[in-house]
């Protein structure tokens, strides 16, 4: 019975930690060369990805006004967009401005990909992907979404966040952008632009 209490408080401290723990994400910064690169491999496994998406890390750089640059591994989730229209009917949460331009501050679908945030935007828990299931699947609170990002289930009220990406001398790279959680609408907490 002790080990059973023990670990249902666990497991509500774990729920309730994760939202504390996105809120610690790093702050905005200002500095040049956030950018970070994608592996030649990973542009690679996206190129031929089809039904499924690629996990994709990075390095996440980033400075405060305190301290100097540090660096963080991180990871996204990439999937190949054949077809920019199929995407953006899908994904109406994304392109809501007049003459269907995206609700976030750069382009979503670059060099035929599209690169979501790892983070849940209900309250910030780390999603991952069910090859069963075939979607998107959040430990947290059971939010799902599709392969393009779409929200099918759960609590959560967007679907999922796109990040960054840029063409480099041939290279892709990818920043990090971070919006608020639990609101339809995407407002931007930090952009690492
Ligand atoms: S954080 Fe609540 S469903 Fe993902």
């Amino acid at each position: 019975m002790a080990n059973a209490t023990l670990t249902i408080g666990g497991i509500v401290g774990l729920v309730l930690a994760v939202p504390i723990i996105g809120s610690l994400l790093p702050p905005k910064s200002d500095a040049a060369g956030s950018w970070s690169p994608l592996t030649p491999e990973e542009l690679d496994a996206l190129k031929k990805a089809t039904s499924k998406p690629v996990k994709l890390t990075f390095t996440l750089k980033f400075t405060d006004a305190y301290l100097p640059e540090q660096s963080q591994p991180e990871y996204c989730w990439g999937i190949r967009v054949d077809n920019n229209e199929k995407f953006m009917a899908a994904r109406p949460d994304i392109f809501t401005a007049p003459g269907g331009k995206p609700d976030v501050p750069y382009d979503v679908v670059n060099m035929g990909f599209v690169l979501f945030s790892p983070i849940c935007p209900h309250l910030g828990c780390y999603y991952g992907w069910s090859d069963a299931q075939n979607k998107f699947m959040c430990p947290c609170h059971g939010s799902q979404y599709t392969f393009d990002g779409t929200h099918i289930a759960g609590p959560a009220p967007r679907g999922l966040d796109p990040l960054p990406m840029r063409s480099q001398n041939g290279a892709a790279e990818v920043t990090w952008i971070v919006y608020q959680s639990n609101t339809p609408a995407r407002i931007v907490v930090s952009y690492q632009a």
